[in-house]
C-alpha cells in the first residue's frame, strides 16, 4: 500500500470543532473563461457528448458550471443515449411474446442490444449476455448459479457488492494485498489450500476480482491473477463496474469466465446492468426469479425453465434500459481513442495537482506509479473529509463523493496505514463530464482548504452531515414530470 502525504499545515484547525469560519472567498471560474485559456487537444473534438446540467449555485450567490468529479458513483447519459431512449420510446411496445408490429420492433431492438453489449465486452461464441439491473445484480445472481460446494475466493478490498453476496462457509477471503506481488502470493496460497472435493465430486472454485478500485482507481493485475487461478482449475468473475468506461473489456483476451458493469457507470443512467460469460453454471442453476418469460412448460405437475438469458430475465424487461446501455457501449467504442486521451490528461493534472498540495495525503494500495483511471482519494490533514466534500459543492460547484465508499475494509485499511486522523476519505473521479477547468477549479479548492481551511462557517448535525451555516439557497428541484 502507498500513501502520499505532504507537510502539514498550521496545527490550529481539528476535526473536531463544530463549526468553521469564514475566511476570503475563492472564486470559482465560470467554465467558458477557463475554457479561453486553455488549448482544447485534437481528440476533444471527438468526446462524445454527455448530457449537460444547468448551472449550479454555490453560497456566494453565484451560478457556475457544475464540475462533475463524481463518475465513479454515476454518470451522466451520453446525447446519443438520451436520443436513442427517445427514438426507442416512439415505437416502445412488449418484447418476445407481442405479435403486433410494434412488439417485433421492440424485440428486435431488445436482441440487437445484446449483440452489440456482447461486441463490448468481446463475448466468445458460447457466452450469454444476461441483463440485470446492476453489477450488485449481475453479482448476487452469479452467486446464486454457483454449483453446490463451490468455494469462492475473493479480496476484502473489494466493493460491497462484490464482497458480500457469497455465503459464509465455502468462502475464502483474502487480505488487502501490500502490492501487485502480494495479491498473486495470496491468491496462489489461497488457491493451493482450497479442498479439492472427491473423484466423483471434485469441488469448483470461483475467484472474484476487481478490474479497477472504486476506491483509488487502480487497475488491478487481472491478468496475472486469473492466469494463477487458471492453474489451479478456479473460474472467474471480474468485476468491471469501474473499467468499462475507461477501458477495453475483453473477456477473451482477459480471460475471465464472466464480467459485470453498470449502466449507470457507463453513460446510460436508465436501470440495467449486465453479466457476461459462461452459460453451464447459469443453465443449471434455478431461474434467479421465477415467473413469466423464463419458462419452457409450466403444468399442474411441474415447471421447465428455458436456458440461456431468459432464464434470469423472468418477468417484463427492461427494453429502454438495455437500449440505453446498447447505445452506451457503441458510442464507447466509436469514440476509444479520444476518451483515453482526454481522461489520461485529467489523471495526469488530478496526481499531480493533488500530490503537490501541503497537508494533502492521497492513497493508492499497489503504489503510486500503478496504472489507474481517473480516480483519486485523499484526505486533508486537520479537515473532516465530509466537511471538505461539503465546501468543495457549497463554496465551489463541485461533486465529490466523501466515506468510505461502500469498500470499507479497504478504505479502513488505507486510512490505517496514514494518519489515524481521519475515518473517511474523499474520492474524486473525473470522466467525459469534467473538464480541464473542473479539475483547475478542484486543485484550487483544495489547496485553498488545506491552508486555511473552508471560506464559510459550517455546522455537523447529525440528520445534515456538514452543512453551511448561513446558505440562502433555495434547493430548485422542479418535477420533470
Ligand atoms: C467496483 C464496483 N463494483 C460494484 C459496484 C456496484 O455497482 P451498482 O451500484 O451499479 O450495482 C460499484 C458501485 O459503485 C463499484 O464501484
Amino acid at each position: 500500500m502507498s500513501i502520499t502525504s505532504h507537510s502539514a499545515p498550521s496545527s490550529s484547525r481539528t476535526t473536531t470543532a463544530p463549526t468553521f469560519h469564514r475566511r476570503p472567498r475563492l472564486r470559482a471560474v465560470p467554465d467558458g473563461v477557463a475554457h479561453r485559456h486553455l488549448s482544447a487537444p485534437a481528440a476533444a473534438r471527438d468526446l462524445p457528448a454527455v448530457v449537460r446540467p444547468d448551472l449550479v449555485p454555490t453560497l456566494s450567490g453565484d451560478l457556475v458550471d457544475y464540475a462533475n468529479l463524481d463518475h465513479a458513483a454515476s454518470t451522466p447519459a451520453f446525447e446519443r443515449v438520451a436520443r436513442a431512449v427517445e427514438t426507442a420510446t416512439r415505437t416502445y411496445s412488449s418484447v418476445h411474446r407481442g405479435t403486433g408490429w410494434l412488439s417485433r420492433v421492440t424485440s428486435a431492438h431488445y436482441e440487437a442490444a445484446r449483440d452489440e453489449v456482447a461486441r463490448f465486452v468481446g463475448a466468445r461464441e458460447d457466452d450469454v449476455v444476461v441483463f440485470t439491473r446492476s453489477t450488485t445484480d449481475s453479482v448476487n445472481l452469479l452467486a446464486r448459479a454457483l454449483p453446490r460446494d463451490t468455494s469462492v475466493v475473493v479480496f476484502a478490498s473489494e466493493h460491497h457488492a462484490t464482497l458480500l453476496p457469497w455465503r459464509g462457509r465455502d468462502t475464502v477471503r483474502l487480505p488487502v494485498p501490500g502490492s501487485a506481488r502480494d495479491a498473486e502470493a495470496l491468491l496462489e496460497a489461497a488457491l493451493r489450500a482450497l479442498p479439492t472435493g472427491t473423484p466423483r465430486r471434485p469441488r469448483q472454485a470461483l475467484v472474484v476480482l476487481t478490474a479497477a478500485s472504486n476506491v483509488t482507481g487502480e487497475l488491478w493485475p487481472v491478468e496475472r491473477l486469473g492466469a494463477i487461478a487458471r492453474r489451479h482449475g478456479a473460474r472467474v468473475l471480474l468485476d468491471a463496474a469501474q473499467f468499462a468506461a475507461h477501458r477495453v473489456v475483453d473477456i477473451e483476451a482477459l480471460d475471465v469466465d464472466w464480467v459485470a458493469f453498470s449502466g449507470h457507470k457507463v453513460h446510460a443512467p436508465y436501470g440495467t446492468g449486465v453479466l457476461a460469460g459462461r452459460s453451464d453454471w447459469l443453465d443449471a442453476a434455478q431461474p434467479y426469479l421465477a415467473g413469466g418469460g423464463a419458462t419452457a412448460q409450466v403444468t399442474e405437475h411441474g415447471t421447465r425453465w428455458v436456458t440461456g438469458a431468459a432464464r434470469h430475465e423472468a418477468g417484463s424487461p427492461n427494453v429502454l434500459g438495455a437500449i440505453a446501455l446498447a447505445a452506451a457501449c457503441a458510442t464507447i467504442r466509436e469514440h476509444r481513442a479520444a476518451i483515453d486521451e482526454h481522461e489520461a490528461r485529467l489523471t495526469a493534472r488530478l496526481l499531480d495537482g493533488l500530490r503537490g498540495i501541503d497537508g494533502v495525503t492521497t492513497y493508492s494500495i499497489f503504489g503510486d506509479d500503478s496504472e489507474r483511471g481517473p480516480v483519486v482519494t485523499f484526505t486533508v490533514d486537520g479537515l473532516d473529509s465530509q466537511l471538505v466534500a461539503a465546501a468543495l459543492s457549497a463554496e465551489h460547484g463541485i461533486g465529490v463523493r466523501a466515506g468510505k465508499f461502500c469498500a470499507h475494509i479497504l478504505v479502513d485499511t488505507l486510512l490505517d496505514e496514514g494518519s489515524d486522523e481521519h475515518d473517511a476519505a474523499v474520492r474524486v473521479s473525473a470522466g467525459l463530464a469534467s473538464t480541464p477547468e473542473h479539475v483547475e477549479r478542484l486543485v484550487a479548492a483544495v489547496t485553498a482548504l488545506a491552508a486555511d481551511g473552508p471560506g464559510a462557517e459550517y455546522e455537523h448535525t447529525a440528520e445534515q452531515g456538514w452543512a453551511p451555516v448561513d446558505d440562502t439557497r433555495e434547493l430548485s428541484a422542479p418535477l420533470p414530470w
